[in-house]
């Protein structure tokens, strides 16, 4: 049988990058690799932390050196944070690193989904739909041009998601020339 490919999640904040890589993972039978995770790791500093003490570019570089070193372990499935796609030298690492999907998500439920949450130094409490729409006007045509595949995560569950994804895997694997392998 042929290696699983790594899968690397982007979308912008909300969109289920951690909650549907956990589901996947589990799934696939690979190892789950949580950026923002291992960034508040290395750090032991929590993300708002981190911005506070380090500002937006510190978090910025431990982002980067987070991504390039979980590229260099086994095929996981990876949840990159929304941001990861701003810097060129993340956007090529990705590009070259595996099966990227962009997970969509609606910003009526992207709102309802972030809305309050304190760990999220980039939303603006006083204008969080306002800062979603910016953020996203800025990255979507990033996330878009990486993606090998596109996901609507607005109406279903984590494992919903999960099972249909799994399934769109085995198919391109089962058609020749379109190995999903890296
Ligand atoms: C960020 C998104 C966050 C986290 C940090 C910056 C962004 O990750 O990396 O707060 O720039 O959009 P999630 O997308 O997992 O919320």
């Amino acid at each position: 049988m042929q290696q699983l490919p790594r899968i690397l999640l982007i979308g912008p904040m909300g969109s289920g990058k951690s909650t549907l890589g956990e589901a996947l993972a589990a799934r696939l039978g690979l190892d789950f690799i949580d950026i923002d995770t291992r960034i508040v790791a290395a750090a032991g500093m929590t993300i708002p932390a981190i911005f506070e003490t380090e500002g937006k570019a510190g978090f910025r570089k431990r982002e980067t050196d987070a991504l390039l070193a979980a590229l260099r372990e086994a095929p996981a499935v990876i949840a990159t944070g929304g941001g990861v796609v701003l810097a060129e030298a993340n956007r090529d690492a990705i590009r070259e690193a595996g099966l990227v999907v962009y997970l969509h998500i609606h910003p009526d439920e992207q709102l309802r989904r972030v809305a309050g949450d304190s760990n999220r130094p980039l939303l603006d409490p006083t204008d969080p739909a306002g800062q979603l729409a910016r953020l996203q006007a800025q990255r979507e045509p990033l996330y878009r041009e990486l993606a090998d595949l596109t996901v609507d995560t607005s109406a279903q569950t984590s494992e919903q998601l999960a099972a249909a994804l799994a399934l769109r895997l085995a198919q391109m694997r089962d058609i020749p020339g379109k190995d999903a392998q890296p």
